[in-house]
C-alpha cells in the first residue's frame, strides 16, 4: 500500500470541555473518494479542521502527506461549510476565485497573465468559464458552490476537503457537483474528503465512508459502514438501515 495522505492515530477531540471525538483511528489511501456523515455537531467539520492544522488535537497523532498539519499547505484544498461572503457578493466571479491563488507563496504579485490563465483554467475544468465575468451574487447556488470547487483547486491540492458542498442544492445538482468531483479525482488523482449528510448522491463514486456519532467513528465500505448493526453501535441506541432500490436510508436518528 502507498503512503497514506491522511492518519490519525487515538486521536482524542475536545473542545469546549466536550469530548467530540474518541480514540479516532483511520488512515486514507491516495485518490480515494470517502463521504463522511453523521449528526450535527458529530464533529465532521472539526475533523476537516484538524487535518488543515486549524484545530490541534487533545491526544493522538494526526499526519498529512507524512508531517503534522501545517495552516497554508497548497497540497490541501478546502471548501468550508460556512462562508462569509456578504462582503464578496458584489465582486467579480473571476476575483473570488482568485483568491485561491492570494495567500499562497506567490502572494498578490503573481503575474497577470499567468494569473488570468490559471484561472481560466479552473474556471473552465468546473464548468463556469461564461460566468467568470458574473457578480458572485448573481449566481445560483450550485455555480457558487463550482466557483468555490474552482478556488480550491488553484494550488492544485493532492487532498481536497469539502464541507457539505450540497447543503441547499436539489436532487439534479447535487448529482452534478457529486460527479465534478469525481471527475476531479479520476483526472487529477486527488484524494477527495466529502462532508454531507445525505450518502445517496455518493453511492455510485465514493470508496469509503467514514461515519462520525457518539464520539466514535468507522470507517469502510458503505456496505460494511452504513447496517443496522454498525450504525446501532456507533451512536449507542437503535438505528435502522433500509435499502430500496440503490438507494439507502437511515432511520431512527437525525442524520
Ligand atoms: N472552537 C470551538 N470551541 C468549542 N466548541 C466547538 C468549537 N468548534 C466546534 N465546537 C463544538 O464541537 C462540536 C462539533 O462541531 P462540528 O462543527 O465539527 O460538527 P459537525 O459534525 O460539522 O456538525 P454540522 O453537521 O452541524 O455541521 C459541536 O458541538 C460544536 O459546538
Ligand atoms: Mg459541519
Amino acid at each position: 500500500m502507498a503512503d497514506p495522505v491522511v492518519s490519525f492515530d487515538r486521536v482524542d477531540v475536545r473542545l469546549g470541555g466536550c469530548l467530540i471525538q474518541e480514540q479516532m483511528t483511520f488512515s486514507l489511501q491516495p485518490g480515494e473518494y470517502v463521504g463522511i456523515l453523521g449528526p450535527n455537531g458529530a464533529g465532521k467539520s472539526t475533523l476537516l479542521k484538524l487535518i488543515l492544522g486549524i484545530l490541534e488535537p487533545s491526544a493522538g497523532k494526526i499526519e498529512g502527506f507524512g508531517q503534522e498539519p501545517r495552516v497554508g499547505n497548497r497540497r490541501i484544498g478546502y471548501t468550508p461549510q460556512f462562508h462569509s461572503l456578504e462582503a464578496s457578493l458584489a465582486l467579480r466571479s473571476r476575483d473570488i476565485v482568485g483568491f485561491g491563488l492570494d495567500g499562497h507563496r506567490w502572494g498578490p504579485g503573481w503575474p497577470n497573465k499567468l494569473r488570468t490563465q490559471k484561472i481560466n483554467r479552473v474556471l473552465d475544468e468546473v464548468g463556469c468559464l461564461d460566468l467568470a465575468e458574473a457578480s458572485f451574487g448573481e449566481l445560483s447556488g450550485g455555480e457558487r458552490q463550482r466557483m468555490m470547487i474552482a478556488q480550491a483547486l488553484l494550488s492544485d491540492p493532492e487532498l481536497l476537503l469539502m464541507d457539505e458542498p450540497l447543503a441547499s442544492l436539489d436532487l439534479v445538482h447535487a448529482q452534478e457537483i457529486v460527479a465534478l468531483t469525481d471527475k476531479i479525482r479520476r483526472e487529477r488523482g486527488t484524494t477527495v474528503l466529502f462532508v454531507t449528510h445525505d450518502v445517496n448522491p455518493l453511492l455510485q463514486v465514493m470508496d469509503k465512508v467514514l461515519y462520525m456519532a457518539g464520539a466514535h467513528s468507522a470507517l469502510g465500505s458503505v456496505e460494511e459502514v452504513i447496517t443496522t448493526e454498525a450504525l446501532s453501535a456507533l451512536y449507542g441506541s437503535r438505528v435502522d438501515v433500509i435499502r430500496q432500490a440503490d438507494r439507502v436510508f437511515v432511520m431512527g436518528v437525525d442524520v
